[in-house]
């Protein structure tokens, strides 16, 4: 890692949007001096603030302590019981909201006229209905509380209604992105120690199936823990059901009872693992508990989406990551309004079709990552144009950070310069928005996400943990504790330690540089580990390298993000062949095939380079630094002192000549 001190922010921004009047007369928190009194409430009475905060939630037994904190081990609503799916459903009833759509769901499919051929709408007394079956399956499956169970399913309902049985029965879950394959899944399933997977037939994406029960079958071979495989019936393709283990979703669901009552679990009982990507190693289970998540999601959402009971919400992202489980599913329903979920793909079967979801179900707040906004962009403003945006009151961002152009066309040609934009900037381990504007209160700037959410102690700091003047660049800290922060790194309690709360001692390290300006705003510069952003998805190298690696020509590889105007970040990676293959076109061809069958389509390189040798220390670790350089700038010009053989990078530097 480089030092603070030599990461230079390169931007200058300075216009300045202040939120619609008519917005901030409406919206929940009004006026930047609210903001800053709860603020400073929030971060000088915590515990004040967030008891006052959970008290509008339901709990079977109020908690003792709100916040227990021996670094680095947080525990929230310290001796309480509660059930998030409890608080997403059955409260809402309670509250009146039974017959309110919770789930507007749009299939991919469209008919020759370019119109959906499947929309569902669950109200949250239906949800509730599917919930409480699917929760009895699991139970008749022999699953109990504590047991972790695998979900590897396209963005369709039943996703949200095996997360919110799982959560009911208190059996945490694991969600893997429909994107991936079988390697993928077979790993997951093993550091998870999960017996039971449920998955689809297939899934729609761009008028094709995605095979994924194929898929699981494959991951069969590559473990034999999976005991269970659940399918529902998506796409209606042939699958092959395995006798004793595979069992179809619909004849589970027949004869099972209505009712199952939403277990007690304990405050710091595990909701969920999320597997994300670190710069070592194998892929990382974040751990998520009850209580914290659910309490700092659905707040989160309120203040930030500046939630209403009529708000029909659509926040693109997939459930496979964790923008999809706080903001789609958790944070959203328990606000008692309307998520939306869409299957398939933004440019199927037409590059308008975002825009006609909008239109179609009026939608008023919309939450969507950069790279999508620049893909949009891309094929011009012709297609939202067609469309009837007026429903929309609020846009979003999230992911990676948005750069001003795309930022300026959200704003003008989907926003019609009348919708706030909040650009929130968090990570799977955060479990919510940390940073972010409100959209009532801050005046945003493009590019910036802002400052703090309530109880949010961020930092720019040095290594050494000084905090940074402001607009000098440095690593971002979180000083204090928050409800939703991740509990864990599962089964792996160094990894926890020393990535997170070592780096800077006594602080939570989150992995950006980012710097502070002078009114108080946050402008991340980006990721200081090697991890890639592709899409806004976090890619670990090791993973792709070891994927590379298995392809029998490969004998070493290493792969960096280098800048891609679309996808934020590109791969390129640098291969040894084994000796006697050939380094061709051909070769690359059959390499970027193999990542993409082994990890899925969105870790394939864009760029193969091969070499003789990779830059490394004396040690023997890969200097990915420098081939960062080179894929960026074709040139080195770093500190290169701790190379081991210099002629490395003057070989690399020839080849690409
Ligand atoms: O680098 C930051 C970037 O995404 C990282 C977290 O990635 P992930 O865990 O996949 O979660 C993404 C969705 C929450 C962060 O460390 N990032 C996320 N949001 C922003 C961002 N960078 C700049 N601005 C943002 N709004």
């Amino acid at each position: 890692m480089s030092d603070a001190t030599s990461i230079k922010s390169i931007m200058s921004e300075n216009r300045k949007f202040p939120p619609p009047p008519a917005f901030a007369a409406a919206a929940h928190i009004k006026s930047l001096d609210e903001y800053e009194a709860q603020y400073r409430r929030s971060i000088e009475d915590p515990d004040g603030f967030w008891a006052e905060v959970a008290s509008d939630f339901h709990f079977f037994r109020k908690w003792d302590r709100v916040l227990e904190w021996n670094l680095p081990d947080a525990k929230w609503f310290v001796g309480g019981q509660t059930n998030v799916s409890y608080n997403c459903l059955d409260l809402q009833i309670e509250r009146g909201r039974g017959d309110h759509t919770a789930i507007l769901w749009e299939g991919e499919p469209c008919d020759a006229t370019g119109k959906p051929t499947e929309i569902r709408r669950l109200t949250y007394r239906q949800l509730l209905d599917e919930v409480c079956r699917f929760a009895n399956v699991l139970r008749n499956l022999g699953v109990g509380k504590g047991d972790r169970v695998t979900l590897y399913m396209p963005m369709i309902p039943e996703l949200a209604v095996a997360m919110l049985a799982c959560a009911r029965i208190g059996a945490p879950h694991s969600v893997i992105f429909g994107g991936f394959t079988a390697q993928a899944i077979a790993d997951r399933v093993i550091d998870a120690q999960s017996k039971v997977v449920v998955t689809c037939d297939g899934g729609w994406r761009r008028g094709q199936i995605v095979p994924l029960k194929a898929n699981v079958d494959e991951a069969t071979k590559l473990t034999d823990l999976i005991k269970t495989v659940v399918v529902f019936k998506r796409c209606g393709n042939d699958v092959a059901m395995k006798s004793g283990r595979d069992v179809w979703w619909h004849d589970l669901m027949r004869d099972v009872s209505h009712e199952c009552r939403a277990e007690p679990l304990d405050s710091e009982h595990m909701l969920y693992l999320l597997y994300t990507s670190g710069s070592t190693g194998k892929p990382k289970g974040i751990q998520h508990t009850t209580a914290g998540y659910m309490v700092f999601t659905a707040y989160s959402a309120k203040l930030i989406f500046d939630l209403r009971p009529d708000d029909v919400f659509w926040c693109s992202a997939d459930i496979g990551w964790v923008t999809g489980h706080s903001y789609v599913v958790y944070g959203i329903l328990q606000n008692g309004v309307t998520t939306v979920m869409y299957e398939g793909a933004p440019n199927h079967p037409a590059w308008d079709r975002f825009w006609r979801i909008i239109e179609r179900h009026r939608v008023t707040k919309f939450y969507t990552a950069p790279t999508a906004i620049r893909a949009f962009m891309k094929q011009g403003r012709q297609f939202p144009d067609a469309c009837n945006l007026s429903s929309l009151k609020l846009l979003g961002t999230v992911g990676e950070p948005i750069n001003p152009e795309a930022w300026m066309w959200y704003h003008e040609v989907i926003g019609r310069k009348s919708c706030p934009i909040v650009d929130t900037w968090w990570q799977t381990e955060t479990g919510g928005i940390l940073i972010t504007p409100l959209p009532g209160v801050t005046a945003t700037k493009p590019g910036s996400a802002t400052r703090p959410f309530f109880g949010v102690e961020a930092a720019i700091m040095s290594k050494d943990g000084t905090v940074q003047p402001a607009n000098s660049g440095g690593y971002l800290a979180i000083r204090k504790p928050w409800p939703a922060m991740l509990r864990g790194v599962y089964g792996d309690r160094p990894r926890y330690e020393r990535q997170y709360w070592s780096e800077i001692p006594g602080v939570y390290f989150t992995g950006d540089s980012a710097r502070r300006d002078e009114d108080g705003y946050f402008w991340i510069m980006g990721r200081v580990d090697d991890v890639i952003k592709v899409a806004g998805h976090r890619l670990g190298t090791a993973e792709i390298e070891s994927a590379l690696v298995s392809h029998p020509r490969v004998a070493e590889a290493a792969v960096v993000g280098f800048p891609d105007e679309l996808t934020g970040e590109a791969i390129a990676a640098f291969v040894t062949l084994r000796t006697g293959n050939a380094a061709d076109d051909g070769v690359k061809g059959e390499l970027m095939t193999h990542v993409a069958k082994q990890i899925g389509a969105i870790a394939r390189p864009k760029q193969i380079r091969f070499t003789e040798s990779l830059p490394k220390t004396r040690s023997g670790k890969i200097m990915r630094r420098l081939l960062r350089e080179l894929a960026t700038k074709g040139s080195v010009e770093g500190d290169t002192t701790t190379l081991e053989d210099f002629s490395v990078i003057a070989r690399l530097r020839e080849d690409e000549a």
